[in-house]
C-alpha cells in the first residue's frame, strides 16, 4: 500500500479568454491503507483533483507524491495506481466478462491468467454470476461493482473514486457503502474518494478532506470535522440542518448575550476560549438544543416531522434557529417554547474571521 502528498497544487482552466483558477495551494497527506474522503460541494475541483493525482491533468505547479516519489512527470500507466471516474465508463458493449478483464488485456497478459484473475476479484465482490451479462442487464450498484473490479483487477496499492455512489438510489447507496468500507478494510487499499455527501464522507472516511475555494479547508476525522468545524463555513456545510450560527457578544469568559439573552457557557468552554469578549459567534447544533428546558423563549414557526425526530424551526427575536426534537408529540404552530443553548457542545468562533476560537 501506498501513502500520497499533495503539496501547493495550483491548476486553472482556460475557457475562452476565461480563466477559472479551480485548484489554489492544496496541500494534503494521504496516509497508506486509510479511506481519505475530499468532500466539496458541485463544482469545486473534486474531479480535476482526483485527475491531478492520476496523471490525467498536468498540475501548474506544486508537486504530487506517490510514495516517496514525486511524479509530476510520470505518465498515468506508470503511476500504478486504479480510478474509477464519476460515471463509470464501463463498455456498454461487452460482457462484464470482457469488462472486467479488459486492463489485463491491453497489459497482453495470459489467457489463463486473465480467466483465475476475473474469477477471483468477481467473486470477492459478488458479482461472479454476472459475468456474462451485458451492462444494460445490470442494476446501478451491479455495474458500480463491475467498475470498481475492473479498477481492482491489475492489483492495486492506490484507489481513486469520483462519486462512484451517485447514480443509485438511496437504497443501494446505503448498501454499496458498507460493502465499499469492508473492502477497504479487507483490502487496506489506500483509498481517495470524492464526494459532494457528507454522509458519505462521515460514513466512509478514516479522514476528511474538505475542499474549498480551491484549498483544503480542514482535514480530520469525520467527527471532529462535525463536533469542532474550523470555521463557520465548514460548521454551516456539514450537518443537516447544519450549525445554527448565532452572532452575539461575549460579556465574559463565561457569558454570551444576544439580543436579552444570556447564555452561560460550560466551564469546558470557557477555559479553553482564547477571546474572552467583544464580539463573536456561538455555533450550536439542532440536535443539542435542549426543547422545553433553559430560559430562552423561542417561538415553533415551522416543523418537519421526519418519524424518528422532529425539526422544529424556531424563531428568538430576530434570529431563526433550527433544533432537532426526538420525543415531541404534539406541536403547535406559533407557541412559545423555552430551550437551552447552554450545551457542553457548542462551539464559539470570531464574528470577523470565522475562525473557531478555542485552542
Ligand atoms: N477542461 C476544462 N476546461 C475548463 N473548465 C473546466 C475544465 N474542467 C473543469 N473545469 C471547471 O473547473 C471547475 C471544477 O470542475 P470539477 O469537475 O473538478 O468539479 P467537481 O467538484 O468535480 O464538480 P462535480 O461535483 O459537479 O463533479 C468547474 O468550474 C468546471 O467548470
Ligand atoms: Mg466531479
Amino acid at each position: 500500500m501506498v501513502k500520497v502528498a499533495l503539496k501547493n497544487i495550483y491548476k486553472s482552466f482556460k475557457h475562452k479568454s476565461k480563466v477559472v483558477n479551480v485548484l489554489q495551494g492544496v496541500t494534503l497527506e494521504i496516509p497508506e491503507s486509510k479511506f481519505t474522503v475530499v468532500l466539496a460541494p458541485s463544482g469545486e475541483g473534486k474531479t480535476t483533483l482526483i485527475r491531478v493525482i492520476a496523471g490525467l491533468e498536468k498540475q501548474d505547479s506544486g508537486d504530487v507524491y506517490i510514495g516517496d516519489k514525486i511524479v509530476n512527470d510520470t505518465p498515468p500507466k506508470d503511476r500504478k495506481l486504479a480510478m474509477v471516474f464519476q460515471n463509470y465508463a464501463i463498455y456498454p458493449f461487452m460482457n462484464v466478462y470482457d469488462n472486467i478483464a479488459f486492463p489485463l488485456k491491453i497489459a497482453h497478459a495470459p489467457k489463463d491468467e486473465i480467466d483465475k484473475k476475473v474469477k477471483e476479484v468477481s467473486k470477492m465482490l459478488e458479482i461472479g454470476e454476472l459475468l456474462d451479462r451485458r451492462p444494460s442487464q445490470l442494476s446501478g450498484g451491479q455495474r458500480q461493482r463491475v467498475a470498481i473490479a475492473r479498477a481492482l483487477i491489475k492489483g492495486t496499492d492506490l484507489l481513486l473514486l469520483d462519486e462512484p455512489l451517485s447514480n443509485l438510489d438511496a437504497q443501494l447507496r446505503t448498501l454499496a457503502r458498507a460493502e465499499l468500507k469492508e473492502l477497504q478494510k479487507r483490502l487496506k487499499t489506500t483509498i481517495v474518494y470524492v464526494t459532494h455527501d457528507q454522509t458519505e464522507a462521515m460514513v466512509l472516511a478514516d479522514q476528511v478532506a474538505i475542499l474549498h475555494a480551491g484549498k483544503i479547508e480542514q482535514v480530520d476525522d469525520p467527527l471532529i470535522v462535525y463536533r469542532k468545524p474550523k470555521d463557520t463555513w465548514v460548521a454551516k456545510f456539514i450537518g443537516n440542518p447544519p450549525m445554527n450560527l448565532i452572532e452575539g457578544e461575549l460579556l465574559d469568559e463565561k457569558t454570551f448575550q444576544f439580543e436579552d439573552n444570556k447564555i452561560k457557557i460550560p466551564p469546558s468552554i470557557s477555559k479553553i476560549l482564547k477571546v474572552k469578549k467583544g464580539k463573536a459567534i456561538l455555533g450550536i447544533r439542532p440536535e443539542n438544543i435542549k426543547i422545553n428546558e433553559g430560559n430562552v423563549k423561542a417561538t415553533i414557526k415551522f416543523v418537519e416531522p421526519l418519524g424518528s425526530e422532529t425539526i422544529l424551526h424556531l424563531v428568538v427575536g430576530k434570529i431563526q434557529l433550527d433544533a432537532i426534537a426526538f420525543q415531541m408529540h404534539t406541536v403547535e404552530l406559533n407557541k412559545e417554547i423555552n430551550i437551552d443553548l447552554s450545551d457542553e457542545s457548542i462551539v464559539m468562533f470570531d464574528s470577523k474571521t470565522g475562525m473557531r476560537m478555542e485552542n
